[in-house]
């Protein structure tokens, strides 16, 4: 692929990941933020991660000079009209991104391609705004964008082929396994990952243990590298409320999905997790210790927050949200879990995964433990 010209709006968090990716690739990028202080520390953050590689010794003080000449900074929209492929990843609003985008089509020409980088408003609305939605799709990167390998493209109704062609062709150039997802509520990763975080919660809203003794269920049975409550702490029980209350309203309140008033209250007392000091764990104290002794007890935890996120896996396979492979792969390089999901319940028994969330389901009578459809399918197709 030959190289482009880049433009990215939003010079967060996510907007510098994405132009340090684009410009390692050897791409012209102009980062464009409408405010000038964030241009100037994106400037400074890039410069840092940058650096850092080059002490790990992952690129020479030269290429990283190179990366960084590459990456031109402003704070107007006009300054994209030769851009060929332009990823907006500005605050995550559906009123002010479409306002972007119509902004935007009156700047570039008819055949920039446009990706919008929305961990959770729908690509189809997004589309809505523009005059030539074939050009258009979801690109969601995740956090950090130069170390995480993985990227969602999500195609709305009216994207066309060469859209979601160059792009994923732009995708391999830059060093990006990408899967292809549905314009559904949290695309593949933050759906399928749900119940990591919810059932946890309702393990500790039930009383059956602390926030160690599952955290240390997740860890030392089934191999995550990190649990539950230490993983919401570190992304923000903030970030990670919000997407949860989204993805259930999203789907129409769909039980599985429902918030948490425990992680509900930690954000409302600003217990954010790390990066305040105090979430679930209070990090200016020492960790509190898990229960390592009861195996009875950490085997029934580990396994029913597995079981439930199988039933989430074998429920986006059934429902199409994504071609199996890519669930499988989306899980292992966007989250890092230590097995495909599918995978998991072939080795487990996909009946011994079956009958689990019956047990669920028959205890508790609650529709968030159905079992999936897909459960009787993936069964017929193995012995198939
Ligand atoms: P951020 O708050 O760090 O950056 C957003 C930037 O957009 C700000 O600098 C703001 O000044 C700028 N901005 C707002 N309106 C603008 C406009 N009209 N024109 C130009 N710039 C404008 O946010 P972050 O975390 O980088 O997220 C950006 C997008 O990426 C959101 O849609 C978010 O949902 C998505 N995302 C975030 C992830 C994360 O872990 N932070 C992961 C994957 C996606």
């Amino acid at each position: 692929m030959s190289k482009m010209h880049i433009g990215i709006i939003g010079a967060g968090t996510m907007g510098s990941g994405i132009a340090q990716l684009a410009a390692g690739a050897g791409h012209d990028v102009i980062l464009v933020d409408v405010n000038d202080a964030v241009v100037r520390n994106a400037g400074a953050g890039i410069q840092k991660s940058l650096n850092r590689l080059v002490e790990k010794s992952k690129m020479t003080n030269q290429e990283a000079i190179s990366i960084y000449g590459r990456i031109h900074f402003h704070n107007e929209l006009n300054i994209l009209k030769d851009s060929q492929f332009v990823i907006e990843a500005i605050v995550e609003n559906l009123k002010i991104k479409k306002e972007l985008f119509v902004q935007l089509e009156n700047i570039v020409n008819p055949s920039c391609i446009l990706a919008s980088n929305t961990s959770s408003l729908s690509i189809n609305a997004l589309a809505s705004a523009l005059k030539i939605p074939s050009r258009f799709l979801g690109l969601h990167f995740f956090n950090p964008v130069p170390v995480m390998p993985l990227v969602e493209l999500i195609p709305g109704l009216s994207s066309d082929r060469y859209a979601m062609d160059t792009v994923l062709e732009c995708m391999q150039q830059w060093g990006k396994i990408s899967v292809i997802a549905k314009d559904t509520p949290g695309f593949i990763v933050n759906r399928i990952a749900r119940p990591y975080y919810s059932e946890a919660l309702r393990i500790y809203e039930e009383g059956i243990a602390d926030f160690a003794t599952i955290d240390y269920a997740m860890t030392s049975i089934h191999g995550f590298k990190m649990g539950p409550f230490a993983l919401m702490d570190f992304i923000g029980n903030d970030v990670n409320y919000a997407v949860t209350q989204s993805v259930w309203e999203a789907c129409y309140f769909e039980p599985r999905y429902r918030p948490s008033i425990t992680q509900r209250n930690l954000v409302s007392a600003n217990w954010l997790g790390k990066k305040t000091g105090k979430g679930f764990y209070n990090y200016e104290l020492e960790l509190p210790l898990p229960d390592t002794q009861n195996k009875l007890l950490l085997s029934g935890i580990a396994n029913r927050i597995l079981y439930m996120l199988i039933n989430e896996a074998v429920d986006a396979w059934y429902f199409g949200l994504a071609s199996y492979e890519d669930i499988e792969l989306a899980m292992t390089k966007g989250v890092n879990y230590p097995m495909g999901l599918l995978h998991w319940a072939k080795e487990l028994g996909i009946q011994h995964c079956l009958s689990g969330m019956e047990t669920l389901h028959n205890s508790y009578k609650e529709d968030r433990y159905r079992p999936s459809p897909g459960f009787l399918k993936l069964i017929s197709d193995v012995h198939e």
